[in-house]
């Protein structure tokens, strides 16, 4: 196990994010009972009714939350209807039940592959019934193929559904434009480094070239962004926010962070402790399999954690 340390970081993030893409590894996976310890750590259960029990929870630790379906590339208009379908449900539970009115969806869940009509008409029925309940829907931002769709059709809804919000990627050469957009049109924004493979043409390749992008978009979205949400779990680029904002004199009121269910707890509680407002992502459902894939890609010690977990189940 212990070798797995030594291996390049960029090469473990590569062959987890190249797995993330594989469907016959995701049903394997699914199949085997061993991977769930670990996938619990950070999915919130496999039901709605588990998800929002995970929402009640962070509310009561004072934390806000938008939910997210599990699912994406989907192949079939059917399966994109559904999953459309499935957050139409979702927003209207939520909302019964008194919870923050807040999901996160992805396009290529909505069809974007299948036709771009269809995708465009299952998130805007997502939007309306968003709209009827009083929600926020965020569209998250998948690789960079799909950038420019997204935020195009990000636009387009929010022309009649104006809570519909967008993510940048501090990796992607292009952000800086794309968030001076943004925050000409007054979309709110998620800023996260980036999740996903991407070549050097379009994407900084070293961690301090993100890093500093992200610094930059970050203080472009504090001082003019409409409630910007900084969502990382890097505690310097976390200090530097907060240093920034006192700096400045932004309110706490007029921004959010935000971070992964289950991924640096300590973290999120702390910053609900000093006054800031945390927004946990939480996801549920069964097609967990890229989601979890992503989140090894960005920890290769998460592996190690989960062979322990393989080894401790097989005894
Ligand atoms: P970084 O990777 O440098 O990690 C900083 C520290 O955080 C690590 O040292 C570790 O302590 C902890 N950490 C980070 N990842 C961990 C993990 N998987 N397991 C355990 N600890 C971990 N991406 C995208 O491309 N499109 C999107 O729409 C979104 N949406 C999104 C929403 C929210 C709320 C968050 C927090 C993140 C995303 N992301 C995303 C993912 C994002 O792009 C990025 O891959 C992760 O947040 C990891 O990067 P960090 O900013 O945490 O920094």
């Amino acid at each position: 196990m212990a070798d797995l340390r030594r291996l390049p970081a960029h090469l473990l993030r590569g062959t987890f994010i190249w797995a993330s893409h594989r469907p016959s590894l995701g049903r394997l996976a699914t199949a085997v009972p061993l991977t769930r310890p670990m996938v619990r750590r950070f999915v919130a259960g496999e039901t709605l009714a588990e998800a929002l029990e995970a929402c009640d929870r962070l509310r009561g630790a004072g934390m806000h939350t938008t939910l997210d379906i599990l699912g994406e590339s989907v192949t079939s208009a059917t399966a994109a209807r559904e999953a459309a379908t499935r957050y139409v449900d979702t927003l209207g539970a939520l909302a019964q039940r008194g919870l923050d009115g807040n999901v996160s969806l992805k396009l290529t869940q909505m069809g974007l592959d299948v036709d771009p009509a269809l995708c465009r008409e299952n998130v805007g029925r997502v939007a309306a019934k968003a709209a009827e309940v009083g929600a926020f829907v965020r569209v998250d931002m998948e690789d960079s193929p799909k950038t420019e769709a997204t935020l195009t059709l990000v636009r387009e809804l929010r022309a009649t559904t104006p809570d519909v919000g967008a993510v940048i990627q501090s990796y992607l050469r292009r952000s800086a434009d794309d968030v001076e957009r943004l925050i000409a049109e007054g979309t709110r924004v998620r800023l996260c480094k980036g999740a996903y493979d991407e070549p050097a043409e379009v994407a900084f390749p070293t961690k301090g070239e993100v890093d500093a992008s992200y610094r930059r978009l970050m203080e472009r979205l504090l001082r003019d962004g409409v409630y910007p949400a900084l969502a990382t779990h890097d505690d310097g680029l976390i200090a530097d926010a907060e240093a920034f904002a006192r700096r400045e004199g932004i309110d706490p009121s007029r921004f959010e962070f935000q971070m992964l269910y289950g991924i640096r707890r300590d973290l999120q509680a702390r910053l609900v402790r000093e006054g800031w407002n945390v927004r946990v992502y939480v996801p549920y459902g069964r097609e967990w399999y890229p989601y979890f894939m992503r989140r090894l890609a960005e920890r290769p010690a998460n592996v190690l954690f989960l062979l322990r977990s393989v080894v401790r189940e097989g005894r």
